[in-house]
């Protein structure tokens, strides 16, 4: 329930993508929202208001002369009342009008009477997207303080393939929810690790943990939502990239290694929120291992390189922040690891409290002592860490 309480007034212009804008109205009341929707005439040839009216329980208005507004007034009622103005999908001509303040009918209207941030997902064919004149009104957009979400690249209705493509209906929520956070690391580079390193015995077999990559990735979003350009150094998990976020992907710990040392240059922050296998095998088998006669191989191991350490100790290093995840004695072995890694920040975990879950208990450790984060989840406990890193970087 990330947008409670929020009221979002929705634009739909005419567009194939207006079919995934019914998607959304599910998706923003999920999150607690109430939506109201304005259509333009376009949009009611691909959808019709009857099915974004029982969506969102409200009313939609598609004209401007609508007499069930008392007041005759609906252009600055409806953005009177809400905290966001999100039109999506927004067309090129829509933009278009926006950009040179055109009022013409009801959303466009809306749009120029309006006294909340405007948000806008364009949706359209990839020339279009790319003519000189979209670009020149998005650039305009941009300028004015318009937030344009996307759009994505991809198959299109035309047949082609291309930029043009309206954000999912799930990243646009993303997008909106961000749009509501605090932006403590605006222009600020965050480099992360996530997720289990996976150490091969053999071409079919390996030394890996349960980690999940729930809490990296928690944090890889906290910080895109507070402002940060992010780039998360991921280990193999079964998560979607948060949206907005740079993902490489990895799977042992000497390619986590090197992935991260040719990212650290320009980076402000470094987390490592990666389970990093201690060990692996010193020389996995180029073939798969038989089970010739069943007497159990001896696999020797290797100690791996210490990711975070490293980092911690380059000439210049980012803002280094460390996990600790311990089964007992947390404030002893999170201190004790902070020290020997020579870190700033260290964020300790039980696991008993956090292995895998959506919810987490953590408390951070810095110079100034001990931070406990009363349990939430971990999205919650990640804008926490976030904001913290934010008041040390500005200490630094
Ligand atoms: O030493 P220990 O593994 O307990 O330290 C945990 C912290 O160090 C985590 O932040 C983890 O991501 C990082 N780490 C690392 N490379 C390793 C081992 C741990 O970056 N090889």
């Amino acid at each position: 329930m990330e947008l409670q309480g929020k009221r979002i007034a929705l634009g739909v212009t005419g567009g194939v993508a207006a079919y995934k804008a019914a998607e959304l109205v599910r998706l923003l009341l999920k999150q607690g929202a109430t939506v109201q929707v304005a259509m333009t005439d376009a949009a009611t040839h691909f959808v019709t208001p009857v099915t974004f009216q029982a969506l969102s329980g409200q009313p939609v208005f598609t004209d401007q002369w609508d007499a069930r507004i008392g007041n005759n007034m609906a252009h600055i009622d409806l953005s009177r009342e809400a905290d966001a103005l999100l039109v999506a999908p927004a067309s090129a001509d829509f933009l278009a009008k926006v950009a040179h303040g055109l009022a013409d009918d009801l959303l466009s209207t809306l749009v120029l009477a309006r006294d909340c941030p405007l948000l806008v997902a364009p949706a359209m064919n990839r020339q279009m997207w790319e003519n000189p004149a979209t670009r020149r009104n998005v650039a305009t957009l941009r300028a004015d303080g318009v937030a344009v979400l996307g759009p994505g690249c991809g198959d299109q209705a035309c047949g082609e393939t291309g930029l043009g493509r309206m954000l999912e209906p799930e990243e646009i929520v993303a997008e909106l929810i961000a749009h509501f956070q605090p932006k403590p690391l605006k222009g600020r580079r965050l480099l992360l690790t996530a997720g289990p390193t996976f150490e091969a015995i053999d071409p079919v077999r390996g030394i890996t943990n349960l980690s999940t990559g729930k809490m990296g990735y928690a944090i890889a979003r906290a910080a895109h939502e507070a402002g940060a350009e992010v780039t998360l150094v991921s280990g193999p998990v079964a998560l979607p990239c948060p949206y907005g976020v740079t993902r490489i992907d990895v799977t042992s710990a000497l390619q986590m290694r090197d992935a991260v040392l040719a990212q650290t240059a320009g980076s402000d922050v470094f987390v490592a929120v990666a389970a990093v296998a201690d060990y692996r095998p010193a020389a996995p088998a180029e073939q798969k291992i038989k089970k010739d006669g069943g007497t159990p191989p001896a696999i020797e191991l290797t100690l791996n390189p210490d990711i975070l350490a490293e980092v911690a100790a380059l000439p210049h290093p980012p803002l280094c922040v460390g996990f600790a995840a311990e089964s007992q004695k947390l404030d002893e072995y999170a201190e004790k690891k902070r020290r020997a890694k020579k870190i700033p920040l260290i964020v300790g975990n039980l696991i008993q409290n956090g292995f895998g879950g959506d919810d987490n208990t953590l408390v951070l450790f810095d110079d100034d002592g001990r931070h406990p984060l009363p349990p939430a989840s971990k999205i919650d406990l990640a804008r926490r860490l976030v904001a913290h890193i934010a008041t040390l970087l500005e200490k630094n």
